[in-house]
Parts: C-alpha cells; sequence; structure tokens
C-alpha cells in the first residue's frame, strides 16, 4: 500500500517538473532569472497544500514565488493548483526550510511568508518552530534591506512567544493584530485558515521588518583627515571598556588618531598583502567600526577580512552587518566567489557572526603563538 502510493506520488511529482526545484543552490544569486521582468522574490515557508502561494502568485504576476514544503504529498497538490492556473511565476523546492541560506544569496529574498507553521508546543522542540531566532537569523541573511516577514497564525501560545523571538532577533514589528478578520476577511487565506476561520477561530498576525536594526544602518567610508574627531571617539570606548583598539592597515590609532590612506597599506601584516580600509559609521555620524579587507587570503591566518565595532556597540547585529558590506565589497570589488575568514576557535561570537553567512569550516591551524584559529570559506 505504502509503496503504490510512493510510486504514484512520484508520478505527479515528475508531471509537475517544470515548476519542481531539485537543485536549488544552484539557482542561488539567480532567482530573478527564472521570470522576465521579476520585480521581488518571496518564499512561502511550509506551504502545505498551497492555496495561499497559488492565489497570492495569480495576483501578482511579477513576483517570484518560491513554496518550501518538506512534505511531498502536500507539496504536490501545491504544484497541480499552480499548474490548473497555468502560472509561470510559482517554483516549489521539496525540502526543510533550514536550507534557505544555500539556496538564496544575502539580499535576494524581499518577503518571507510564515503561514499556521506548526507550534511544537513544548519546550524541548522550540528550535524546530520557524519563529525560532535560530531560523530568523538564516531568513535576516537572505532578506533585502526592508525585507518583512509576514506570520499568521491561530496558535496564540506560539504567536506570543514569536512576538518576543522577532525583536530579539534585529526585527521591527509592525501590523500586529490578534484578530485580523474582525471585520471579515482580509487578504488572501491559506487553507488552514480558512478551517480556522469557519470554526469561529481569531487569527493573529505581524509582519516583521529586517531594517532599522539589522541593516542599512551603516556606511563605509575610506578614512581621512575628517574623520579625525569620530577616530578619537571611537579609540576611547575601548580605553573605556579596558580594550586594546586596533591597530588595523590604514588607521593610526596608536597615534594621534591621524588616518593614512589605506589604499595599498600593509600595516600590521606580517607578510604585506594589499588591502583597503573603510569605518562604518552609522547614521548619526558615529564611527561604530572598522573593516579592513585584503585583495588576497593573508596566509595561513587572517584570511581577507578583518573586522572591528566598538565595545560599547556589541550584540546589536553591527558585525553581522559589517561582515555582510564586507562580502559584497568583496564580490563587487575583487571579483572574489568566497572570502577566507578567520577566527580564533575560543571566539564564540565571531564564529556566530561568521556562521550568518553561508560559511563552510574549512580546517583549523594554529597561529605562530600556538592559539587555534579556525578557517572558513564564505560565499559571498
Ligand atoms: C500546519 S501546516 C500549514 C500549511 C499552510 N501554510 C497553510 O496555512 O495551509 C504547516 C506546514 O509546514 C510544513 N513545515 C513545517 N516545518 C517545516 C520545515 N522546517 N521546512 C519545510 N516545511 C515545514 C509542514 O510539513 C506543513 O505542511
Amino acid at each position: 500500500m505504502r509503496m503504490r502510493k510512493k510510486a504514484h506520488l512520484e508520478e505527479r511529482m515528475e508531471r509537475q517538473s517544470a515548476r519542481l526545484i531539485e537543485r536549488p543552490e544552484e539557482h542561488r544569486g539567480r532567482w530573478r532569472e527564472l521570470l522576465d521582468g521579476c520585480e521581488e522574490v518571496r518564499l512561502e515557508l511550509g506551504c502545505g497544500k498551497g492555496r495561499f502561494t497559488v492565489e497570492t502568485a495569480k495576483a501578482e504576476p511579477e513576483v517570484l514565488f518560491v513554496a518550501v514544503e518538506r512534505v511531498a504529498d502536500a507539496m504536490v497538490m501545491a504544484m497541480e493548483r499552480a499548474q490548473e492556473l497555468g502560472l509561470e511565476n510559482v517554483r516549489f523546492i521539496d525540502a526543510d526550510a533550514r536550507g534557505v541560506t544555500d539556496w538564496f544569496a544575502p539580499g535576494e529574498v524581499n518577503r518571507v511568508y510564515l503561514n499556521f507553521s506548526d507550534p511544537w508546543p513544548s519546550n524541548r522542540q522550540a528550535k524546530r518552530r520557524l519563529t525560532h531566532p535560530d531560523f530568523l537569523r538564516l531568513y535576516a541573511a537572505v532578506l533585502a534591506p526592508g525585507g518583512e516577514i509576514h506570520f499568521k497564525t491561530d496558535n496564540r501560545d506560539l504567536f506570543e512567544w514569536s512576538l518576543f523571538q522577532f525583536p530579539k532577533a534585529g526585527y521591527t514589528l509592525r501590523d500586529v493584530t490578534r484578530d485580523l478578520h474582525a471585520n471579515g476577511v482580509n487578504g488572501v487565506m491559506t487553507d488552514y485558515e480558512e478551517k480556522f476561520y469557519s470554526e469561529g477561530k481569531p487569527i493573529c498576525r505581524c509582519v516583521a521588518v529586517k531594517g532599522d536594526t539589522l541593516s542599512a544602518r551603516l556606511t563605509l567610508v575610506r578614512p581621512g583627515p575628517e574623520h579625525k574627531g569620530r577616530f578619537l571617539e571611537y579609540r576611547q570606548a575601548f580605553l573605556d571598556a579596558g580594550e586594546v583598539c586596533g591597530p588595523l592597515p590604514g588607521l593610526d590609532f596608536a597615534g594621534d588618531g591621524e588616518a593614512r590612506s589605506a589604499d595599498g597599506a600593509a600595516g600590521t601584516d606580517t607578510v604585506a598583502v594589499k588591502g583597503d580600509t573603510f569605518i562604518a559609521l552609522d547614521r548619526a555620524g558615529k564611527m561604530v567600526g572598522v573593516v579592513h579587507i585584503r585583495r588576497a587570503a593573508l596566509e595561513p591566518v587572517g584570511g581577507h577580512i578583518d573586522l572591528a565595532v566598538r565595545p560599547d556597540r556589541r550584540r546589536r547585529g553591527y558585525g553581522v552587518e559589517l561582515l555582510g558590506l564586507a562580502l559584497a565589497w568583496c564580490k563587487d570589488h575583487l571579483g572574489l566567489e568566497a572570502a577566507r575568514l578567520d577566527c580564533y576557535d575560543d571566539n564564540a561570537a565571531a564564529g556566530r557572526t561568521i556562521l550568518h553567512y553561508k560559511a563552510e569550516l574549512t580546517d583549523k591551524v594554529a597561529d605562530g603563538e600556538g592559539r587555534q584559529v579556525r578557517r572558513y570559506r564564505v560565499t559571498v
């Protein structure tokens, strides 16, 4: 019986091969090429039988919808619905949503829909919730600046818990409601939603925006004499925290805070590798961090990128944002496909920052003082 069902499923899946993306990683950074005039890329994670994706895609033909579902029996129905309507702008991935950063490049996605995600009520299973901070950080890595998560659920406990998780993961909440359809049907319904609505159950909905806290807060600029006052204030933040500031190639923190031209500086590198140093200014013009990008990886330890965030601005996602800007620069100006990033084995915070991106631990080596260093290959 099971075999027959499976064989039948495979046939149905094969008939939908035009919309099924078997190797989504091959489209990373190129999803827009699948739809002429594509204006946005949106994901529905856990699409089930797909009513929401299909109806929304029909209404917005200029948007490419990618629906992810790990249960093929449900997803095949979604695909058949898309075929019936002849939709060109829908694709499906039959896999666990945990793979999003393998499939999408940083900033490639404009919106993520989480509709009636499984609540996993026991604390032991909290990590499986699609609104768990681990998942929210994965979405942040692929969302464009200002990108949004639209979350709907009938489960009040999951909703209230999730409302706490979004800000922790760096999102700003808006349009929070605990009765979306109080004044009649509001927006496209999902299969589950229609059932709950007909039972009179209130539907909770919120929008979580990546933007104010995770991206577009920082601007990279080449340091110049006009930044001297900001350097000194930045350096003082390290002194106040009892930390040593820098030095980084191109920034003379040891002296009077005067900036030298970063271009071509070898600075403190043991092997001369040309690089570019940028300071990161926030919207108020305050210096938040520094990043040095080498034109070739420093061997055996050092890699392509060094970065620092001032002590009084840590734990706010600035390191992740700064690294994202540096990786984008590596891609745009150095033509790299992957950068090497190194961090000390015992520097858990640096390791977490790197793992926000598509990073593969390649090996561990000892530095000149015998400290273990992790070396990562990070796709840009
Ligand atoms: C309760 S159903 C909701 C389906 C649909 N969104 C709706 O509202 O009608 C949740 C769906 O999410 C899928 N799902 C849960 N966790 C997932 C994950 N980590 N990756 C992919 N799909 C997942 C489940 O297989 C299930 O089909």
